[in-house]
């Protein structure tokens, strides 16, 4: 299949960048928040609502990190989140993410209508569909747990797809958002009186006290209060590694006509197949995102592209698909968002994480719940996204996919350069040194194991994912990545296939 899509998404492709600028001074505020994603800034908006004077980080644009590459679903309905939430929480719990998941659907709602901000904000309904009988069982159970938790749910054999479904749960009054214009609009509100957002501004240490510092480049922010919205946290010694392991997915946005324009989808049919329409511009497209893979692993991304491209095609009508991207989500091990203290001692350090795909949602629920624990009041979700749960310990869980095939490289490798290829089936970071010998590492990054990149200029290993840098030896130079990166003893034959 010829690709012609743009890489990049949709959101990001529609929407005029931001320009804040950089911090280049010390400054003092009452909250730090770091990350211009949907939890940092639903955070400070609510705490400079409440009267306090905030300051946002964001390392690169407003928007362009997670959120920027969403689908776009506000809902509380996340496939059959609920029944394995009540089979290893219990139904209380169940029930209570349920409502934080409702207030936060409400709360954007609000916040869309208070703050003017033009972000395509529509209500539809949302279904989670099944095409075979063994999943009809499933979301029929779902439909009569969520019911009985009193969320909007019915179960209904009426499924408005332009395909066969045997059913669905539907829930109603759910909804759909640009997330780029929604964040934007919301920095547009933070930013001013006091309160500010800086771009361009990658936060390198925290330090928690009276006041904490936020460290920079350009600049130390000294708050009361820092909340860590990173996606996945950085400074915490390696604390949420053990309790998140990343999921990457993949959309593309097709032109097409005749989609339901007032409900969104999602599949438990496997492959996993979540549906949406947009008008943009004056087209209409529909998203189909879907296989989704832990991280490292992934294999060929092009034929996942493909494959959902062909769904979009033979399914829906749709036509070759306009934009294609892909982003990863931290996903806790335990199926609860956190959103507290960032450490157990933490005295004024909060981190909201482990959206589990559904963050703006659970990322508004839990920007609510730490405006609550900075502001004294009482929250009712606090106890459900409790950082400091026990949680069971991650199981090594590879992807079921093979690893991704490293491009060979076309010449042989030249002094002060590094490649990452496949040697033995694994992700190898391969440099050569000024003398001609090879230096080989795992070119998997210890934090949550995304493949790490050469930095030719600055000759390290850098992690595309949260930044975490390696030296050429393996050390770490930067986190949030704790452990340095193995050695790898390999022979390498200078006839090897590597072409060295
Ligand atoms: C394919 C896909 C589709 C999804 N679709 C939906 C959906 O339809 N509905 C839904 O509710 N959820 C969805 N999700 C999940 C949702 O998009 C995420 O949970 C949410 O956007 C995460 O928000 P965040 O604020 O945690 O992270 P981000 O949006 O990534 O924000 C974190 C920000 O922190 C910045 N940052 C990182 N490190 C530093 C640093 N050191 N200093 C300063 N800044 C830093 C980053 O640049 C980034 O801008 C989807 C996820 C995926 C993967
Ligand atoms: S996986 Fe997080 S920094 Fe590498």
């Amino acid at each position: 299949m010829a690709h012609t899509a743009q890489s990049g998404s949709i959101w990001l492709a529609t929407s005029p960048a931001t320009s804040y600028p950089s911090l280049t001074e010390d400054v003092e505020v009452d909250v730090a928040v770091v990350g211009a994603g949907i939890a940092g800034l639903s955070a400070a908006l609510e705490l400079k609502r409440r009267g306090l004077t905030v300051a946002v980080l964001e390392a690169a644009r407003v928007a362009t990190g997670v959120t920027g590459n969403t689908t776009g679903k506000v809902t509380s309905l996340h496939r059959l989140a609920y029944s394995q939430l009540a089979d290893q929480h219990g139904r209380a719990k169940a029930r209570a993410y349920g409502q934080a998941n409702q207030a936060a659907i409400e709360h954007v709602a609000r916040t869309v209508a208070a703050e003017g901000i033009e972000c395509s904000f529509r209500r539809v309904a949302n279904y989670t569909y099944a095409e075979s009988d063994s999943t009809l069982a499933k979301v029929r159970a779902e439909a009569e747990l969520t019911a009985s938790l009193d969320l909007p749910a019915t179960f209904t054999t009426d499924v408005p797809l332009p395909f066969a479904a045997k059913g669905a749960v539907r829930f109603d009054h759910q909804a759909q958002i640009h997330a780029v214009n929604y964040l934007q609009g919301l920095g547009r509100a933070v930013d001013g009186e006091g309160s500010f957002v800086v771009e361009g501004t990658r936060v390198r240490r925290i330090k928690d006290g009276s006041p904490a510092e936020v460290v920079t480049e350009g600049g130390t922010v000294r708050s009361r209060d820092v909340i860590v919205a990173t996606n996945v946290p950085l400074d915490d010694g390696g604390r949420f590694a053990e309790r998140l392991s990343l999921h990457r997915s993949y959309i593309v946005a097709s032109p097409a006509r005749g989609f339901p324009a007032d409900a969104t989808f999602i599949s438990v049919d496997e492959p996993m197949r979540s549906l949406l329409a947009v008008n943009l511009g004056g087209t209409d497209y529909v998203l189909v995102g879907g296989e989704g893979h832990l991280v490292p692993g992934g294999g060929d991304t092009s034929a996942r592209f493909d494959r959902l491209a062909g769904f979009a095609k033979e399914r829906l009508g749709a036509e070759e698909p306009a934009y294609r991207w892909s982003t990863q989500d931290a996903m806790p091990v335990d199926g609860l968002p956190f959103a507290g203290p960032m450490l157990p001692d933490s005295q004024h350090v909060y981190a909201i994480t482990g959206l589990r795909k559904w963050g703006l949602t659970n990322g508004t629920a839990g920007a609510l719940v730490v405006a609550d624990l900075i502001t004294g009041g009482d929250n009712p979700w606090s106890e459900l996204f409790d950082t400091n749960r026990e949680v069971t310990a991650k199981a090594a869980a590879p992807s079921s996919d093979a690893p991704t095939e490293a491009p060979e490289p076309d010449k042989a490798l030249g002094p002060g350069e590094g490649i990452v290829v496949e040697i033995g089936g694994e992700p190898t970071a391969v440099y050569r040194d000024d003398h001609g010998s090879l230096r080989t590492l795992t070119a998997i990054c210890t934090h949550l194991g995304c493949t790490v990149e050469f930095n030719g200029r600055a000759r390290t290993w850098d992690c595309p994912c949260h930044g975490s840098r390696f030296a050429l030896d393996g050390t770490v130079i930067q986190g949030p990545a704790e452990k340095d990166l193995a050695h790898r003893d390999i022979s390498v034959q200078p006839t090897s296939k590597l072409l060295w």
